[in-house]
């Protein structure tokens, strides 16, 4: 395999004002298989965009590197945003990580849902993606209850900017590392 300034291959990260291309040269080295997969997975991507030289980030994940144009800002306060999320999310979730957290243990918690590319999205319209829209209430985006489907549980009933401190909160969190990505089988 060779990981080189410019040239064939796919880019897998920017810096420098440069960008870092691979090519593999033989995919039947299990070592460089599994590296190329990793340095092009999302826990590859995380690696590089954590990556720090005094406190600089030299290097970008390519993907990344595009993505940077339309950053998302989060307006909602997330220490709010954790009370609120334990009150209400942490009924069936994991959502810190303290211990004794009691929890639904077949409910993803909040670490592995942050885990996944587009947890953004999921987050974002959570209350129309079950089983939350039958319990979910946002004053003003969610339609009142069916008259004759009432929430077969204790409704969670939040107000949009308690819905955006939750966000704020989620943001901060430390996605769950899914993944060994250098274990073999
Ligand atoms: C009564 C239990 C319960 C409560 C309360 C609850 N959830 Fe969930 N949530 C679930 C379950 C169960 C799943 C997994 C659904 C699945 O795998 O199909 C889930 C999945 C999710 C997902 C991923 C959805 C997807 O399809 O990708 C998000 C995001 C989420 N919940 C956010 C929240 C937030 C934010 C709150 C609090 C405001 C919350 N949940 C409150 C039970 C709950």
């Amino acid at each position: 395999m060779v990981l080189a300034e410019g040239g064939e291959g796919t880019v897998v990260f920017t810096g420098q004002g440069r960008s870092w291309h691979m090519r593999i040269r033989s995919r039947d080295h299990a070592g460089a298989a599994s590296f190329a997969d990793w340095l092009t997975s999302e826990i590859g991507h995380r690696t590089i965009a954590a990556y720090r030289v005094d406190g600089e980030a030299p290097f970008a994940p390519a993907a990344v590197a595009e993505a940077e144009d339309a950053p998302i800002v989060f307006e909602g306060d997330d220490a709010r945003g954790r009370t609120l999320s334990r009150a209400h999310c942490g009924r069936c979730h994991v959502v810190t990580r303290d211990a004794g957290e009691d929890s639904i243990g077949s409910t993803p918690s909040f670490f592995a849902l942050k885990a996944l590319g587009d947890w953004y999205t999921r987050f974002q319209r959570f209350y129309v993606l079950n089983p939350h829209p039958v319990f979910t209430q946002i004053r003003g985006v969610t339609e009142p209850f069916p008259i004759d489907r009432p929430s077969p549980i204790v409704p969670v009933a939040i107000t949009p900017e308690e819905f955006d401190d939750i966000l704020a909160y989620v943001a901060t969190l430390a996605p769950a590392d899914l993944g060994g990505p250098l274990v073999h089988q």
